[in-house]
C-alpha cells in the first residue's frame, strides 16, 4: 500500500515539475519577445521621426528574430552553461536579436548612439567590427543592450543583441552565411580569398556612396528640401492646413496650450 502510494506520487511530482518548467520557460521566452517589441518600438519611433521631420531616414530596414528553445539549449550545452533559466539568461545574450540595415556607415554609429543614449537602455557590450573587421572581412556594429520589460508582477531586464550594418555589409554577410553553411563551416581557401575581395569591394562602395551622399546634401542644403515630394510608406503626411497654423499663430504662441 505504502509503496504503491510512493510510486503513484513520483509521477505526480515529475508532472508538477514538468508543468512548472513549461510555465517558467514560456515566461522566459515571452520576456525576450517583449524585449524585442520594446526595442522595435524605439527603432520605429526614430525611423518615423527621421522620415517626417528630417525627410530622410538613416534606417533602411529592421528585422528581428528570437532563438528557438532548441537552439538556446544547444548553445548552452556548447558553452557548458548549466541548464537553468538563470544561468542561460546570464550566459546567452543573443536569444533576442535585432538587425538594423542603414544606408551609410555614419548612420550605423548614429543609430547606435541614439539608442545607447536612451535612459532605459543599458549597453552591456559593444563589438565594432566596422572599425575592426573580422579576418574573413565581416563588418557590422554589434551591441548587447539591456532593456527593462514591465511584466505583471516584476520588471525583467532583458538583453538584446543589436547588429547594425550598411546594405552592402548586409549583402556580403548574407552570402557569406549561405556559403559557410553550404561548406559545413569550412570554406575552401580560394573562395575565402574571393569573399575577402568582395568585402573590400563592398567597403569601397560604402565609402563612395557616403561621399556622394555628402556632396548631394551640401548642394541641397542651399535649397528648400522640404518642398520636394517624398514617399512615406508608414504614415501619410500630417494634415496641417495653412488656415489652422495661421489661426494658432494669430492666437499668440504655439508654446501656449492649444
Ligand atoms: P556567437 O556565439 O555566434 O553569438 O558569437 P559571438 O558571441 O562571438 O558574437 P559575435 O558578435 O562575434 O557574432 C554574433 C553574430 O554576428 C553571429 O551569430 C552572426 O549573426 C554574426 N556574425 C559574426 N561573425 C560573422 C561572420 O563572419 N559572418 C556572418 N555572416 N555573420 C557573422
Ligand atoms: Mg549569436
Amino acid at each position: 500500500m505504502e509503496s504503491r502510494h510512493t510510486v503513484s506520487r513520483d509521477p505526480a511530482d515529475a508532472g508538477a515539475d514538468f508543468d512548472r518548467l513549461r510555465n517558467d520557460f514560456t515566461r522566459f521566452m515571452m520576456s525576450y519577445k517583449f524585449g524585442i517589441d520594446e526595442l522595435m518600438t524605439k527603432i520605429n519611433i526614430l525611423k518615423e521621426e527621421f522620415t517626417h521631420i528630417h525627410r530622410y531616414s538613416p534606417i533602411e530596414h529592421v528585422g528581428s528574430r528570437l532563438k528557438t528553445p532548441e537552439s538556446i539549449v544547444a548553445k548552452a550545452r556548447r558553452k557548458e552553461c548549466p541548464l537553468t533559466l538563470d544561468d542561460i539568461r546570464t550566459n546567452i545574450v543573443d536569444i533576442a536579436g535585432i538587425r538594423i540595415t542603414c544606408s551609410f556607415i555614419s548612420d550605423t554609429y548614429r543609430i547606435a548612439d541614439m539608442l545607447s543614449g536612451q535612459t532605459d537602455v543599458k549597453v552591456l557590450e559593444v563589438k565594432d567590427y566596422i572599425a575592426e573587421p573580422k579576418p574573413n572581412g565581416y563588418k557590422s556594429l554589434h551591441l548587447i543592450v539591456e532593456i527593462p520589460v514591465f511584466m505583471s508582477d516584476r520588471v525583467q531586464p532583458v538583453p538584446v543583441e543589436l547588429q547594425i550594418r550598411t546594405i552592402a555589409m548586409d549583402f556580403w554577410a548574407s552570402l557569406e552565411h549561405k556559403i559557410f553553411y553550404k561548406y559545413g563551416g569550412t570554406i575552401p581557401a580560394p573562395l575565402l580569398d574571393e569573399l575577402k575581395d568582395a568585402a573590400d569591394s563592398a567597403n569601397r562602395l560604402d565609402v563612395t556612396m557616403e561621399r556622394l551622399h555628402d556632396e548631394v546634401a551640401e548642394i541641397k542644403s542651399g535649397r528648400d528640401a522640404s518642398a520636394e515630394s517624398i514617399h512615406l510608406d508608414s504614415m501619410p503626411p500630417l494634415a496641417l492646413p495653412r488656415e489652422l497654423l495661421m489661426s494658432i499663430l494669430e492666437a499668440g504662441n504655439i508654446a501656449r496650450p492649444l
